[in-house]
């Protein structure tokens, strides 16, 4: 068969090419992103961030300095535009190839070069190729100019807004391996526009030149700028290749179809979605079908890898992507679920280069399909409302932002919906109104909360002020002694305590675990010559002063005295459930795949309790693997052991964090000092954790999983 090569075949010969230039082939990682800086991946080389810092670049085992990755990406902030326009995608392929240390500058453009014109490769014509490069970079514009051969007046020079990536970095961050970068476009002809490339020097802008691939040299480590603003980069141990090959803007050029929309992924998705709703592909409604093509593709891949809608972080923008796909499918007409029809669609085109996509088809057909039910509820009522509204407002007029935020809070029409109706009429939104409203909302909610910092154990934490922090040793120990720092009871300092009474107790060192990370605190007594009293739980202040709700039993307890303080044996049994809970996690993982991610989790004396996203129930096959997969790891016996470390450390080696979870620069680690094989995959268990834990995973004991439930609904 001949005829343009497909996606899957660009992706592949790329893949192929970078293999026969000494490069290893990595999956995709997650659309998760790898660290806190964005929600979702970005760019191919977001995993790699501490291989460029210079960590050993070994991957599953694999020692090698040089990787090629297809890397699916999210990029959301122009959501809007997606679909509006025809070059705008919130999901795309970045073909990336990275080298850490190994080769630089010269090969990374003699490569791109040779990929891009050579005939068993794309074959295109380099007559047609432009290149940017940064404004001092020389050494870049002679390997182009002499080297490749390239014509001189095909080359621009742009500053750092432009031509280092991350875009701006020097001045605007983020922190981290950044590099000045060479851009290559294609030139799509006159067809596409009258400009030229010497327009593009002004414009920087075009739909004619098309930018395909980003070459990006980084060699600097940008740090927090000084005070008055001046940027700092520190030299990178050594120099790297980080690039990014826009796989579906490849495969336009080498179709040679107008855009995104018309290749040989997307167009089969369009076109089910002009069969399911009647609208045929064309015209103004063409936004629609666009929308939900993309949309739908995004979500779908969002999903596999273990995100689900919800109303904040990740999840929010799920919701906000999956969504914005309902409102158009109900603008073509379609009063039903139907989104969910396009993901066998979706995982055809793209399951066998990202196969989590076809192992979670159920899932993600059942996610999208609840989140469409109860929006479909959502949006006849809120356009209805939003209707009312407008009904007798002028183009030009505004809506007030309590207007809108009304209608967000009461009938959960999401903001961003309210602004593109709106707008589509004429009418702006006031978005510093809406924000006042949630904020005046948002400050409500706190000050009811049942964990405002007035309800910690009832007191006033003003009498806690200037207290040291409270020496804790119930890693190790569940018995101390101490002297009594303070005794607080509603909300004053008080020089004693007697018997019957109730008040928040401070020690100078304790044995109890106050209550965080999941697991309780923990209850037990304390004595003293003369006295006891019975501890029923521990928490502790932002500040790391450990509150001790006691009730003396006997005895009266005074400032100053000294106490010994004893830690109930059901610490024991929450131990066990905390390891537990890590070898579950490590499991999960395991067996449904590394998108699970934690959510929370409950460790006490009789249960645990592990929330984590995943888009479906367990099937009896899963829950039985996990069991397993747990088991062996307590009949193995293996060391439980913690360490405190510096926090890059701790990343370094591949210790399980929570996301969004702040943590300090030194961070305990608990390790479980053994491995199980499952499915040839290897599964440890490291994890950043302040909890207490057994010593040996034998101590855990039977470990069943009760119940598995859908907390969201
Ligand atoms: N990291 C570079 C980019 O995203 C390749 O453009």
């Amino acid at each position: 068969m001949t005829g343009p090569l497909s996606t899957a075949q660009i992706r592949e010969k790329y893949l192929q090419f970078f293999q026969s230039k000494g490069h290893l082939h990595l999956p995709s990682y997650s659309t998760v992103a790898p660290d806190p800086t964005t929600l979702f991946t970005v760019a191919g080389m977001q995993p790699f961030k501490e291989q460029f810092m210079g960590a050993p670049a070994v991957f599953d085992g694999v020692a090698s300095k040089r990787v090629t990755t297809a890397q699916k990406c999210v990029r959301v902030g122009d959501i809007e535009n997606v679909g509006r326009t025809r070059r705008h995608l919130s999901l795309f392929e970045m073909m990336g190839n990275f080298s850490f240390g190994d080769y630089f500058k010269r090969d990374a453009i003699h490569w791109a070069w040779e990929f891009l014109t050579g005939a068993e490769w794309m074959g295109m014509d380099g007559s047609k190729l432009y290149v940017t490069i940064y404004e001092d970079d020389d050494e870049a514009f002679m390997y182009w100019t002499q080297e490749i051969g390239i014509d001189p007046s095909h080359v621009h020079r742009f500053g750092a807004d432009e031509n280092f990536w991350p875009a701006d970095a020097p001045k605007e961050g983020p922190n981290g391996p950044c590099g000045p970068c060479s851009e290559i476009f294609y030139d799509r002809g006159p067809k596409y526009g009258d400009d030229s490339w010497a327009d593009y020097a002004v414009t920087r802008e075009s739909a004619r030149f098309l930018e395909i691939w980003n070459l990006v040299f980084p060699q600097f480590d940008r740090q927090e700028p000084l005070a008055d603003g001046t940027p700092v980069l520190r030299d990178l141990p050594f120099k790297n290749i980080d690039t990014g090959m826009g796989l579906e803007r490849v495969a336009s050029v080498v179709q040679d179809v107008p855009d995104f929309y018309s290749n040989d992924v997307f167009l089969p998705i369009v076109t089910r979605v002009a069969e399911l709703s009647g609208q045929p592909y064309e015209g103004e409604v063409s936004v629609s079908h666009r929308v939900v093509a993309e949309h739908i593709r995004s979500v779908s891949m969002v999903i596999a890898d273990g995100s689900v809608p919800s109303n904040t972080g990740r999840g929010y923008v799920v919701r906000k992507i999956l969504r914005r796909a309902c409102r158009h499918a109900y603008l073509l007409g379609l009063r039903e679920p139907s989104l969910f029809k396009l993901v066998p669609i979706v995982v055809d085109r793209m399951g066998d280069a990202y196969p989590e996509l076809r192992e979670n088809l159920a899932k993600v057909e059942a996610t999208v399909k609840a989140e469409e039910e109860s929006f479909l509820r959502t949006l006849e009522g809120g356009i209805q409302r939003l209707g009312k509204l407008m009904s007798g407002m002028e183009r030009g007029a505004t809506l007030s932002g309590n207007d809108a935020f009304v209608l967000y809070d009461t009938y959960g029409f999401p903001v961003d919906l309210t602004k593109e109706i709106a707008e589509e009429y004429g009418i702006s939104v006031d978005e510093a109104g809406y924000a006042e409203s949630l904020e005046n909302a948002q400050n409500l909610a706190r000050a009811g909360s049942k964990y405002g910092k007035s309800e910690l154990f009832g007191g006033n934490m003003e009498a806690l002020d200037g207290l040291s922090p409270t020496v804790f040793v119930g890693y190790d120990d569940l018995q101390a002694d101490g002297e009594v720092v303070a005794l607080v009871g509603a909300g004053e300092r008080l020089t004693h305590l007697s018997a019957g009474s109730e008040a928040t107790v401070v020690l100078s060192r304790t044995p109890f675990y106050a209550e965080g990370g999941g697991e309780v605190g923990d209850t037990g007594r304390i004595e003293w010559d003369g006295g006891a009293g019975i501890v029923r739980d521990t928490r502790k202040t932002p500040q790391g002063v450990f509150l001790h709700d006691v009730l003396i039993e006997s005895g009266e307890l005074k400032e100053g005295l000294s106490v010994r303080a004893v830690v109930s044996g059901e610490r024991q049994a929450i131990q066990r459930h905390h390891t537990a809970t890590h070898l579950l996690q490590s499991a999960l993982r395991a067996v449904l795949g590394s998108g699970v991610q934690q959510k929370g989790s409950l460790v006490a004396a009789d249960r645990l309790r592990f929330d984590f996203s995943h888009g479906a129930a367990l099937s009896a096959d899963e829950i039985a693997a996990v069991e397993t997969l747990v088991s062996r790891w307590v009949s193995a016996n293996f060391a439980v052991t913690w360490q405190e470390m510096p926090i890059a450390d701790a990343k370094a080696a591949g210790a399980t964090a929570l996301f969004g979870e702040k943590y300090g620069e030194t961070v305990r680690v608990v390790r479980v000092g053994g491995s199980v094989e499952y499915a040839g995959q290897t599964v440890s268990s490291m994890e950043l954790c302040g909890g207490a834990h057994v010593t040996r995973t034998g101590d855990i004991g039977a470990f069943v999983i009760l119940s598995d439930e859908n907390v969201a609904a």
